[in-house]
């Protein structure tokens, strides 16, 4: 493919027949897509070709199971035949891993879509693994709950492919991360074994923990069918605030004193740099919610059961802020739509950013004393490289992200792909990490866009034991092969 001229195709793998199609077929409930006897290229575009319009295979055969035996009858059957596959969510993901590197078989879940149980005492919550996250989120609140975990393509990616991706999000702040709050998993493996471990207990200390390897494996070691997770009661009172910051430090400060004052009811903290909410604002039509620019924004938002009481914390905690000058200026939502206008903003930030041609996307873990200096850095960089302004590819360079969980997303929006781009910002965007000890992914994985790069956030010893497992798990190599896991 030419999206990927450094890498070839494996010739381990089988290449599709007519009579693998026709197996499939016998096998799968729903049609197959597949492009070797008619010419199905629309429908098989959409899972070639990824979110951003950045990675691009060219399988010829997407199958969308019913059951998690059709998942098991179609692995069983490609392992046998060596034929690769890419197991597919709501194919949301940024980092290239939910789309065929080259002619993989496309496995995609989108009709395994049943939400099996809900226990309103426990709150434990148990779907298939093709159940949109807004879908699961609404049928929560209906029952007064939460799904623990919220992002921006809500309303398009999967449960499933949120657990593969280990997903992170707008309240892993208040929340925590799925491996703390998924109890049990469903998946089948390559050879076509289902390991049900559809748990619905808080705790379980029989042993290796098995579910873990599956969060954020990005389906390289098995496909996700089912997903048991504990959900917590919804929050009767919501309040959404937006800042305008004038420097980094004063947005640390900030966080301090929520962290101080609003304690158990902050229930997210994000930020973005002046130069995403131009972006965001000039994309979309909504009034600004502050006059006047400045250099950094906060949102915050808090939740509890009582309003009374979180709008008193809120307002003495805007008063102070604005009273010792850490704040420039504030409001506070008054209702749920302008609450919808702030996050809308946030969350808006990834899509506006792809409308201007394309982007350098780096997702990463910094400790929080230097976390915004990456983008000044890298800003300084680049110019000196006379890659940024008018002429150049590069727009400018971004900052935005979860900066509670010390994940600042860096990007760099393009007019156009350029590899003196793509070569000015790596490795050195890994390097200036690996100094600071960073992680050069904090939640949106590693896909086939980070491959290269493992060695920056993880030793020898533990790339050689990761090789080991993939080994163990698929020793056929036919999950989601070319994607980041070494070969052992
Ligand atoms: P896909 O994109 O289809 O797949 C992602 C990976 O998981 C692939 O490697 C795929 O092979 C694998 N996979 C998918 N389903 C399964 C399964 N059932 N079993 C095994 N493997 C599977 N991420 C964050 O962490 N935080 C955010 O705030 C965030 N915001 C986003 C906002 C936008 C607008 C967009 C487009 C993406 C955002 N993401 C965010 C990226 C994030 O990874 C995905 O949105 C989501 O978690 C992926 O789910 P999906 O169903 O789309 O998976
Ligand atoms: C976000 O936090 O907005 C997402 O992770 C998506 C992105 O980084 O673009
Ligand atoms: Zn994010």
């Amino acid at each position: 493919a030419d999206s990927y001229p450094e890498l070839k195709r494996d010739e381990r793998f089988a290449k599709l027949t007519k009579e693998d199609v026709e197996h499939f077929k016998s096998i799968c409930s729903a049609p197959v897509i597949e492009g070797l006897s008619t010419d199905a290229s629309d429908d098989l575009e959409p899972h070639n070709a990824d979110w951003m319009r950045k990675y691009r295979g060219t399988s010829q055969c997407v199958l969308k199971p019913k059951t998690t035996e059709e998942v098991s009858k179609i692995l069983k059957y490609c392992n046998e035949r060596s034929l690769a596959v890419v197991p597919q969510g709501g194919n949301t993901g940024l980092v290239g891993g939910s789309v065929p590197v080259f002619d993989e078989i496309v496995i995609n879940l989108s009709n395994m879509s049943n939400i099996r149980s809900f226990d309103p005492v426990s709150g434990a919550f148990v779907c298939d693994a093709g159940v949109i996250l807004e879908v699961a989120d609404n049928y929560l609140a209906e029952r007064n709950h939460i799904f623990p975990l919220d992002l921006g393509a809500k309303g398009s990616c999967h449960v499933g492919g949120n657990v593969a991706t280990n997903a992170g999000g707008l309240r892993l702040l208040r929340y925590g991360s799925l491996h703390g709050t998924v109890l049990g998993l469903e998946v089948v493996l390559p050879d076509g074994t289902i390991m049900n471990n559809l748990n619905t207990l808080r705790k379980d200390n029989t042993g290796y923990d098995l579910k873990h390897l599956f969060i954020g494996a990005e389906g390289t070691i098995g496909i996700i069918t089912g997903v048991s997770i504990l959900c917590p009661q919804r929050s009767a009172a919501k309040n959404v605030a937006f800042f305008g910051v004038e420097s980094y430090e004063k947005v640390q400060e900030a966080y301090i004193k929520a962290k101080e004052q609003l304690s158990e009811i902050l229930s997210a903290f994000e930020f973005m740099d002046g130069a995403a909410h131009e972006i965001v604002t000039a994309h979309n039509d909504v009034r600004r919610p502050l006059a006047d620019q400045h250099p950094f924004y906060i949102v915050i938002e808090t939740s509890g059961s009582n309003k009374e009481h979180d709008d008193e914390k809120l307002g003495t905690f805007l008063e102070d802020l604005m009273e010792k000058e850490i704040v420039s200026d504030g409001v506070v939502a008054e209702n749920e739509t302008q609450a919808s206008t702030i996050w809308g903003l946030r969350e808006g930030i990834s899509e506006s950013l792809s409308k201007l041609g394309g982007t350098y996307k780096y997702d990463v873990s910094i400790p929080l004393k230097e976390l915004y200096s990456m983008v000044t850095d890298t800003k300084t960089h680049l110019e000196k490289a006379g890659l940024v302004g008018e002429g150049s590819p590069v727009v400018d360079v971004v900052g935005y992200g979860h900066l509670g969980d010390g994940n600042l997303h860096l990007n760099i929006p393009v007019r156009y792909y350029d590899k003196s781009v793509e070569k000015a910002l790596e490795p050195f965007v890994y390097e200036w990490l690996e100094k600071r000890s960073g992680s050069i992914s904090a939640e949106h994985g590693l896909g086939v866009a980070k491959k290269p790069f493992l060695k920056y956030s993880k030793n020898e010893v533990m790339i050689r034991l990761m090789g080991q497992i993939k080994k163990l798990y698929d020793p056929k190599g036919i999950m989601n092969p070319y994607k980041y896991v070494p070969e052992a």
